[in-house]
Protein backbone atom coordinates (compact mmCIF):
# COMPACT_ATOMS: atom_id res chain seq x y z
CA UNK A 1 0.00 0.00 0.00
CA UNK A 2 1.77 3.07 -0.98
CA UNK A 3 1.30 6.52 0.69
CA UNK A 4 1.25 9.66 -1.17
CA UNK A 5 2.01 12.77 -0.05
CA UNK A 6 -0.94 14.90 -0.96
CA UNK A 7 -0.52 18.31 0.19
CA UNK A 8 1.05 20.42 2.55
CA UNK A 9 0.30 23.42 4.97
CA UNK A 10 2.18 26.12 6.61
CA UNK A 11 1.74 27.61 9.56
CA UNK A 12 -1.00 24.87 11.06
CA UNK A 13 -0.01 23.38 13.92
CA UNK A 14 -2.86 21.67 15.82
CA UNK A 15 -5.58 20.82 13.72
CA UNK A 16 -9.16 18.85 15.63
CA UNK A 17 -10.05 15.48 14.15
CA UNK A 18 -10.84 14.20 10.58
CA UNK A 19 -9.39 16.10 7.14
CA UNK A 20 -12.22 16.25 4.58
CA UNK A 21 -11.78 13.18 2.14
CA UNK A 22 -11.24 14.10 -1.58
CA UNK A 23 -12.69 10.82 -3.46
CA UNK A 24 -14.45 7.62 -2.01
CA UNK A 25 -11.76 5.66 -2.49
CA UNK A 26 -8.92 7.21 0.10
CA UNK A 27 -9.15 8.55 3.66
CA UNK A 28 -7.06 11.57 3.81
CA UNK A 29 -4.94 11.32 7.92
CA UNK A 30 -2.27 13.27 8.57
CA UNK A 31 0.55 10.81 9.81
CA UNK A 32 3.62 12.80 10.68
CA UNK A 33 5.68 10.98 13.07
CA UNK A 34 3.96 7.89 13.27
CA UNK A 35 5.62 4.69 10.88
CA UNK A 36 2.84 3.28 9.19
CA UNK A 37 3.57 0.02 10.92
CA UNK A 38 2.98 1.44 14.00
CA UNK A 39 0.04 3.50 12.61
CA UNK A 40 -1.56 -0.34 11.93
CA UNK A 41 -0.61 -1.47 15.37
CA UNK A 42 -2.50 1.44 16.85
CA UNK A 43 -5.64 0.79 14.77
CA UNK A 44 -5.55 -3.09 15.52
CA UNK A 45 -4.91 -2.72 19.54
CA UNK A 46 -8.77 -3.10 20.58
CA UNK A 47 -9.77 -2.38 24.11
CA UNK A 48 -12.83 -4.73 25.78
CA UNK A 49 -15.55 -2.64 27.93
CA UNK A 50 -15.22 -4.06 30.89
CA UNK A 51 -18.36 -5.83 31.91
CA UNK A 52 -18.23 -4.02 35.46
CA UNK A 53 -17.54 -0.22 33.80
CA UNK A 54 -20.79 0.82 35.17
CA UNK A 55 -19.78 -0.49 38.82
CA UNK A 56 -15.94 1.12 39.25
CA UNK A 57 -16.20 0.39 43.02
CA UNK A 58 -16.58 -3.27 42.24
CA UNK A 59 -14.27 -3.07 38.55
CA UNK A 60 -11.49 -1.38 40.90
CA UNK A 61 -11.59 -4.18 43.47
CA UNK A 62 -11.55 -7.10 40.79
CA UNK A 63 -8.80 -5.18 39.06
CA UNK A 64 -6.27 -3.98 41.68
CA UNK A 65 -5.42 -7.38 42.54
CA UNK A 66 -3.35 -6.87 39.31
CA UNK A 67 -2.32 -3.47 39.69
CA UNK A 68 0.61 -1.23 41.13
CA UNK A 69 -0.50 2.40 42.40
CA UNK A 70 2.69 3.93 43.73
CA UNK A 71 2.92 6.69 45.62
CA UNK A 72 5.68 9.38 43.70
CA UNK A 73 7.10 12.33 43.80
CA UNK A 74 7.84 14.60 40.82
CA UNK A 75 9.80 18.01 41.06
CA UNK A 76 9.04 19.31 44.76
CA UNK A 77 11.03 22.66 44.58
CA UNK A 78 9.65 24.86 41.95
CA UNK A 79 13.22 26.99 41.81
CA UNK A 80 15.42 24.02 41.43
CA UNK A 81 17.28 23.97 38.01
CA UNK A 82 15.83 22.71 35.37
CA UNK A 83 18.27 19.38 34.14
CA UNK A 84 19.97 20.08 31.01
CA UNK A 85 18.13 18.65 27.63
CA UNK A 86 14.93 18.45 29.35
CA UNK A 87 11.94 20.56 29.08
CA UNK A 88 10.06 21.56 32.49
CA UNK A 89 6.41 21.11 32.66
CA UNK A 90 3.63 22.56 34.91
CA UNK A 91 0.50 21.24 35.67
CA UNK A 92 -2.45 22.98 36.95
CA UNK A 93 -6.39 21.29 36.63
CA UNK A 94 -9.33 22.72 38.44
CA UNK A 95 -8.45 26.52 38.73
CA UNK A 96 -12.27 27.41 38.44
CA UNK A 97 -12.03 31.30 37.95
CA UNK A 98 -9.74 31.57 41.63
CA UNK A 99 -6.14 31.75 40.40
CA UNK A 100 -6.69 34.86 38.54
CA UNK A 101 -5.48 37.08 41.14
CA UNK A 102 -2.81 35.01 42.00
CA UNK A 103 0.30 34.86 39.71
CA UNK A 104 2.94 34.54 42.40
CA UNK A 105 1.46 30.71 42.98
CA UNK A 106 2.06 29.62 39.47
CA UNK A 107 5.78 28.45 39.36
CA UNK A 108 7.84 28.96 36.22
CA UNK A 109 8.97 26.36 33.41
CA UNK A 110 8.78 25.77 30.07
CA UNK A 111 5.19 24.48 29.11
CA UNK A 112 2.33 25.13 31.16
CA UNK A 113 -0.64 22.45 31.10
CA UNK A 114 -3.83 23.45 32.43
CA UNK A 115 -6.22 19.82 32.69
CA UNK A 116 -9.84 21.30 32.55
CA UNK A 117 -12.14 23.36 34.49
CA UNK A 118 -10.25 26.65 34.68
CA UNK A 119 -14.20 28.32 35.33
CA UNK A 120 -17.43 28.07 36.91
CA UNK A 121 -19.80 27.80 34.01
CA UNK A 122 -17.79 28.34 31.26
CA UNK A 123 -19.05 32.45 30.93
CA UNK A 124 -17.69 33.71 28.02
CA UNK A 125 -16.40 36.93 30.66
CA UNK A 126 -14.48 34.13 32.91
CA UNK A 127 -12.62 32.77 29.64
CA UNK A 128 -11.43 36.16 28.76
CA UNK A 129 -10.05 37.10 32.06
CA UNK A 130 -8.98 33.98 32.60
CA UNK A 131 -7.25 33.74 28.86
CA UNK A 132 -5.88 37.33 29.84
CA UNK A 133 -4.48 35.37 32.85
CA UNK A 134 -2.36 32.46 31.06
CA UNK A 135 -0.96 35.66 28.74
CA UNK A 136 0.70 36.74 32.25
CA UNK A 137 2.21 33.53 32.79
CA UNK A 138 5.79 33.31 31.28
CA UNK A 139 6.00 30.09 29.96
CA UNK A 140 6.13 29.57 26.01
CA UNK A 141 3.59 27.34 25.57
CA UNK A 142 0.61 26.40 27.37
CA UNK A 143 -1.86 23.37 26.56
CA UNK A 144 -5.20 23.72 28.08
CA UNK A 145 -8.41 21.69 27.78
CA UNK A 146 -11.88 21.77 28.98
CA UNK A 147 -13.63 20.30 31.82
CA UNK A 148 -17.32 19.28 32.85
CA UNK A 149 -17.57 23.21 34.68
CA UNK A 150 -16.77 24.85 30.99
CA UNK A 151 -20.15 24.03 29.68
CA UNK A 152 -20.11 26.44 26.85
CA UNK A 153 -17.20 24.74 25.22
CA UNK A 154 -19.68 21.85 24.83
CA UNK A 155 -21.01 22.23 21.72
CA UNK A 156 -23.41 19.28 21.90
CA UNK A 157 -24.91 20.63 24.98
CA UNK A 158 -25.35 24.15 23.80
CA UNK A 159 -27.31 22.68 20.36
CA UNK A 160 -28.76 20.28 22.45
CA UNK A 161 -29.53 21.23 26.09
CA UNK A 162 -29.52 25.17 26.11
CA UNK A 163 -32.78 26.02 28.12
CA UNK A 164 -31.34 23.09 30.85
CA UNK A 165 -28.07 24.72 30.76
CA UNK A 166 -30.18 28.48 31.42
CA UNK A 167 -32.00 26.72 34.10
CA UNK A 168 -30.27 24.07 36.12
CA UNK A 169 -26.76 26.63 35.33
CA UNK A 170 -27.68 30.21 34.91
CA UNK A 171 -25.82 30.13 31.50
CA UNK A 172 -28.11 33.07 30.67
CA UNK A 173 -29.03 35.20 27.31
CA UNK A 174 -27.43 37.80 29.12
CA UNK A 175 -24.37 36.86 29.97
CA UNK A 176 -23.72 34.25 27.23
CA UNK A 177 -25.51 35.18 24.04
CA UNK A 178 -25.88 39.11 24.57
CA UNK A 179 -21.40 38.82 25.40
CA UNK A 180 -21.15 36.59 22.23
CA UNK A 181 -22.69 39.19 19.91
CA UNK A 182 -21.02 42.12 21.40
CA UNK A 183 -17.94 40.45 21.12
CA UNK A 184 -18.63 39.39 17.44
CA UNK A 185 -17.86 35.60 18.46
CA UNK A 186 -19.47 32.66 16.74
CA UNK A 187 -17.47 30.25 19.45
CA UNK A 188 -15.54 30.33 22.88
CA UNK A 189 -12.87 28.86 21.82
CA UNK A 190 -11.80 32.01 20.14
CA UNK A 191 -11.36 33.63 23.42
CA UNK A 192 -8.06 31.22 23.93
CA UNK A 193 -6.01 32.96 22.11
CA UNK A 194 -3.09 32.51 24.60
CA UNK A 195 -2.48 28.83 24.41
CA UNK A 196 -2.88 25.70 22.37
CA UNK A 197 -6.77 24.59 23.41
CA UNK A 198 -6.78 20.84 22.74
CA UNK A 199 -10.33 18.89 22.01
CA UNK A 200 -9.47 15.01 21.29
CA UNK A 201 -6.40 16.39 19.48
CA UNK A 202 -2.71 16.80 19.72
CA UNK A 203 -0.09 19.38 19.76
CA UNK A 204 3.44 17.75 19.45
CA UNK A 205 6.34 19.93 20.72
CA UNK A 206 9.95 19.02 18.78
CA UNK A 207 8.95 15.53 19.26
CA UNK A 208 6.86 15.55 22.48
CA UNK A 209 3.19 14.51 21.92
CA UNK A 210 0.74 15.88 23.93
CA UNK A 211 -2.77 14.41 23.97
CA UNK A 212 -5.66 16.61 25.44
CA UNK A 213 -9.52 15.35 26.10
CA UNK A 214 -12.47 16.78 28.02
CA UNK A 215 -14.61 13.87 28.14
CA UNK A 216 -15.65 12.03 31.82
CA UNK A 217 -18.18 9.45 32.82
CA UNK A 218 -21.36 11.04 33.72
CA UNK A 219 -22.19 12.70 36.45
CA UNK A 220 -25.12 15.57 37.65
CA UNK A 221 -25.57 16.56 33.77
CA UNK A 222 -22.59 18.51 33.32
CA UNK A 223 -20.55 19.15 30.16
CA UNK A 224 -18.18 16.51 28.19
CA UNK A 225 -20.72 13.65 29.82
CA UNK A 226 -20.54 10.80 28.30
CA UNK A 227 -21.92 7.26 29.80
CA UNK A 228 -19.41 5.04 30.71
CA UNK A 229 -18.88 1.95 28.23
CA UNK A 230 -18.49 2.13 25.02
CA UNK A 231 -18.99 5.85 24.24
CA UNK A 232 -16.43 6.72 26.78
CA UNK A 233 -14.28 4.08 25.03
CA UNK A 234 -14.80 5.69 21.57
CA UNK A 235 -13.05 8.69 22.73
CA UNK A 236 -10.46 6.85 23.91
CA UNK A 237 -9.46 5.32 21.14
CA UNK A 238 -8.79 8.69 18.98
CA UNK A 239 -5.62 8.78 21.43
CA UNK A 240 -2.98 8.17 19.54
CA UNK A 241 -0.62 5.57 20.56
CA UNK A 242 2.40 7.62 20.39
CA UNK A 243 1.45 10.01 23.08
CA UNK A 244 4.15 11.15 25.57
CA UNK A 245 1.77 13.17 27.62
CA UNK A 246 -1.87 12.81 27.71
CA UNK A 247 -4.07 15.42 29.09
CA UNK A 248 -7.96 14.28 30.37
CA UNK A 249 -10.34 15.86 32.27
CA UNK A 250 -11.22 13.04 34.37
CA UNK A 251 -9.29 10.52 35.89
CA UNK A 252 -8.46 6.54 35.36
CA UNK A 253 -9.88 4.28 38.05
CA UNK A 254 -8.05 3.24 40.35
CA UNK A 255 -5.16 7.14 40.78
CA UNK A 256 -6.82 10.55 41.94
CA UNK A 257 -10.11 9.24 41.14
CA UNK A 258 -10.95 8.26 44.78
CA UNK A 259 -14.24 10.67 45.95
CA UNK A 260 -14.70 12.23 49.75
CA UNK A 261 -18.63 10.02 49.44
CA UNK A 262 -16.32 6.98 49.11
CA UNK A 263 -17.07 6.66 45.52
CA UNK A 264 -14.38 6.32 42.79
CA UNK A 265 -15.09 8.92 40.20
CA UNK A 266 -12.23 7.09 37.37
CA UNK A 267 -12.56 5.51 34.30
CA UNK A 268 -11.92 1.72 33.70
CA UNK A 269 -11.54 1.66 30.03
CA UNK A 270 -9.40 4.61 30.38
CA UNK A 271 -7.12 2.45 32.36
CA UNK A 272 -7.56 0.06 30.19
CA UNK A 273 -6.60 2.49 27.41
CA UNK A 274 -3.25 3.82 29.11
CA UNK A 275 -1.90 0.70 30.19
CA UNK A 276 -2.83 -1.83 27.40
CA UNK A 277 -2.40 0.26 24.46
CA UNK A 278 -1.15 4.02 24.39
CA UNK A 279 1.47 3.48 27.87
CA UNK A 280 2.16 7.05 28.07
CA UNK A 281 4.93 8.50 30.16
CA UNK A 282 2.68 11.05 31.82
CA UNK A 283 -1.02 11.21 32.32
CA UNK A 284 -2.06 14.92 33.35
CA UNK A 285 -5.93 15.23 34.67
CA UNK A 286 -8.05 16.85 37.72
CA UNK A 287 -11.61 16.68 38.02
CA UNK A 288 -11.56 14.87 41.74
CA UNK A 289 -10.38 17.51 43.92
CA UNK A 290 -9.46 15.19 46.35
CA UNK A 291 -7.32 13.18 44.27
CA UNK A 292 -5.10 15.39 43.94
CA UNK A 293 -1.40 13.89 44.06
CA UNK A 294 0.99 11.78 42.05
CA UNK A 295 1.28 7.80 41.64
CA UNK A 296 2.54 5.62 39.23
CA UNK A 297 1.67 2.00 37.99
CA UNK A 298 5.23 1.46 37.16
CA UNK A 299 5.52 2.62 33.68
CA UNK A 300 2.69 5.66 34.11
CA UNK A 301 2.94 8.32 36.29
CA UNK A 302 -0.30 9.37 36.82
CA UNK A 303 -0.95 13.54 38.08
CA UNK A 304 -4.31 14.80 39.40
CA UNK A 305 -3.36 18.10 39.12
CA UNK A 306 -6.15 19.75 41.41
CA UNK A 307 -5.55 23.31 41.97
CA UNK A 308 -8.76 23.83 44.27
CA UNK A 309 -9.34 21.73 47.02
CA UNK A 310 -12.67 20.02 47.76
CA UNK A 311 -13.67 23.42 49.43
CA UNK A 312 -12.89 25.18 45.41
CA UNK A 313 -9.60 26.82 47.72
CA UNK A 314 -6.63 27.17 45.20
CA UNK A 315 -4.13 26.03 47.72
CA UNK A 316 -3.07 22.71 46.08
CA UNK A 317 0.29 23.39 44.24
CA UNK A 318 1.10 22.44 40.85
CA UNK A 319 3.18 19.42 40.03
CA UNK A 320 5.85 19.84 38.05
CA UNK A 321 7.69 17.36 36.04
CA UNK A 322 10.74 17.51 33.71
CA UNK A 323 10.64 15.75 30.17
CA UNK A 324 13.67 14.45 28.49
CA UNK A 325 14.18 16.62 25.33
CA UNK A 326 14.66 13.90 22.05
CA UNK A 327 18.20 13.47 21.30
CA UNK A 328 19.78 16.63 19.42
CA UNK A 329 17.09 18.86 20.44
CA UNK A 330 17.86 22.00 21.40
CA UNK A 331 15.19 23.82 24.20
CA UNK A 332 15.01 26.87 21.60
CA UNK A 333 14.46 24.63 18.81
CA UNK A 334 11.34 22.39 20.82
CA UNK A 335 10.13 25.59 21.97
CA UNK A 336 9.60 26.73 18.42
CA UNK A 337 6.11 26.45 17.86
CA UNK A 338 5.10 29.51 15.14
CA UNK A 339 5.44 27.25 11.92
CA UNK A 340 4.79 23.68 12.03
CA UNK A 341 3.43 22.85 8.74
CA UNK A 342 1.91 19.33 8.24
CA UNK A 343 1.47 16.79 5.21
CA UNK A 344 -1.51 14.48 4.56
CA UNK A 345 -1.77 11.15 2.96
CA UNK A 346 -4.30 9.40 1.10
CA UNK A 347 -4.87 6.05 2.34
CA UNK A 348 -7.06 3.36 0.34
CA UNK A 349 -9.61 2.04 2.27
CA UNK A 350 -9.76 -1.93 3.30
CA UNK A 351 -11.55 -4.13 0.45
CA UNK A 352 -15.19 -3.90 1.53
CA UNK A 353 -15.19 -1.12 3.60
CA UNK A 354 -16.95 1.85 3.44
CA UNK A 355 -15.94 5.26 3.86
CA UNK A 356 -18.66 5.31 6.64
CA UNK A 357 -17.68 2.39 8.44
CA UNK A 358 -14.11 3.47 8.42
CA UNK A 359 -14.96 7.20 9.85
CA UNK A 360 -16.66 5.03 13.00
CA UNK A 361 -15.25 7.31 15.79
CA UNK A 362 -12.75 4.00 17.24
CA UNK A 363 -10.38 4.09 14.63
CA UNK A 364 -9.92 7.64 13.76
CA UNK A 365 -6.63 8.63 15.01
CA UNK A 366 -6.00 12.67 15.89
CA UNK A 367 -4.74 14.76 13.49
CA UNK A 368 -1.11 15.12 14.40
CA UNK A 369 1.86 17.98 13.83
CA UNK A 370 5.28 17.40 12.21
CA UNK A 371 8.37 19.11 13.95
CA UNK A 372 10.01 21.60 12.21
CA UNK A 373 13.04 18.23 11.42
CA UNK A 374 10.24 16.13 10.05
CA UNK A 375 8.73 18.99 7.97
CA UNK A 376 12.16 19.64 6.19
CA UNK A 377 12.35 15.64 5.41
CA UNK A 378 8.82 15.89 3.87
CA UNK A 379 9.40 18.89 1.90
CA UNK A 380 12.51 17.00 0.51
CA UNK A 381 10.33 14.26 -0.55
CA UNK A 382 7.76 16.30 -2.29
FE1 LIG B 1 -14.39 18.79 36.85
Amino acid sequence: MGKQLSRFWPGLYVIIGLYHTPDSDTLQYNLPDQSMAKFAANQAAIIQVNPQTDLPIKAWKSMKQQQKVIKKRLVDDPDSPIPEGHLRFVCLSDTHSRIENNVLKVPPGDVLIHAGDFTMLGLPKDIDKFNKYLGTLPHKVKVVIAGNHDLTFDQDMLKNEREDMTFRFGVTEENFEAYMIENKLADVKELMTNCVYLEDASVNIHGINVYGSPWQPAFGGWGFNLPRGQMLLDKWNMIPSDTDILVTHGPPIGHGDYCFDGQRAGCVELLSTIQQRVKPKYHVFGHIHEGYGITSDGYTTYINASTCTLRYQPNNPAVIFDFPLPEGCTKDEALDLYVKPAVIFDIPLPEGRTKEQALDPCVKPAVKTLTKAQSNEANDDD
